[in-house]
């Protein structure tokens, strides 16, 4: 168990996220990487089809035998995880309760905002979360515009189309004089230069696939299912490989070509 990989998906390049992390933090652990392209975007889409997404994705995963599963996705974290949690007897982790520990603690003014999917904002999870925290004032915003302008390839803080969802984006948080923002969507680091480009350093940004991995760690070091050799990746994705592999190598900062191959999360549909 413990010299197996661990497992980490979301529906596309967000999950690079919390992967570069992880990869930072336990150079000795083997990844297996999913990203759903072919099926995203995730964030607008309904309970039910994201629970049989959600499904296939891990039983994909699990195929390879992993030991531990990170689901490095905002939606998937806030709208399903807690039903599906018990059902699975290794470590299943999500993206939300260690990014609201983290933006509570770094909150000055208890003013927190949160970009997320619409699914994501519509269960209440980041929300509720900060609550049980104590942080008094949230504002919420869906962000539909942004998957598909980074899955596209637009992060350049100069894109005119990013400039505009940015700004649409930021100004009720900025309006509330929030000191921090959860990016509550694993692909939404992916902007950050943007993001302070717009919004200025002093805007606290919480990078939620980050978190993730820190808290994962914490969990493999407790159950003593860390391993003492190994470090290798694998990329798997559902749709064209092309440009998952133009953006995670220039993201991860590593040439992802030769690296991904191809899966099919459907074939486990029940
Ligand atoms: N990266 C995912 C999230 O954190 C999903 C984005 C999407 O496919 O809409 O919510």
């Amino acid at each position: 168990m413990k010299n197996s990989p661990i497992g980490v998906f979301d529906s596309g390049l967000g999950g690079l996220t919390a992967l570069k992390q992880l990869r930072q933090d336990l150079p000795h652990e083997d990844f297996i990487y999913f990203g759903d392209t072919a099926r995203l975007p995730y964030g607008g889409k309904e309970r039910e089809e994201l629970l049989t997404l959600a499904g296939t994705d891990i039983a994909l995963l699990e195929s390879f035998g992993v030991k531990a599963i990170l689901i490095a996705c905002g939606t998937v974290s806030s709208v399903i995880l807690p039903s599906i949690q018990k059902n699975y007897d290794f470590p299943l982790l999500g993206v939300i309760e260690s990014a609201v520990a983290a933006a509570a603690k770094a909150t000055k003014n208890r003013k927190v905002g949160i970009w997320a999917t619409e699914a994501s904002i519509r269960s209440g999870a980041y929300e509720q979360g900060l609550r049980e925290q104590g942080v008094g004032t949230t504002v919420a915003i869906p962000c539909p515009k942004l998957v598909p302008l980074i899955e596209g390839g637009h992060t350049d803080p100069f894109d005119p189309k990013v400039r505009q969802a940015v700004d649409e984006y930021l100004e009720p948080i900025l309006k509330e004089g929030c000191d921090t923002l959860i990016l509550g969507c694993t692909h939404f680091p992916l902007l950050e230069s943007a993001i302070y480009a717009r919004a200025g350093k002093k805007l606290h940004l919480i990078n939620v696939g980050q978190e993730s991995a820190r808290s994962l760690k914490k969990v493999l070091q407790e159950r003593e299912l860390l391993q003492e050799s190994g470090g290798s990746v694998r990329y798997y994705v559902s749709g064209p490989k092309e440009e998952f592999i133009r953006m995670g190598s220039r993201f991860m900062k590593e040439e992802l070509e030769g690296k991904v191959e191809s899966a099919d999360a459907e074939q486990f549909r029940k």
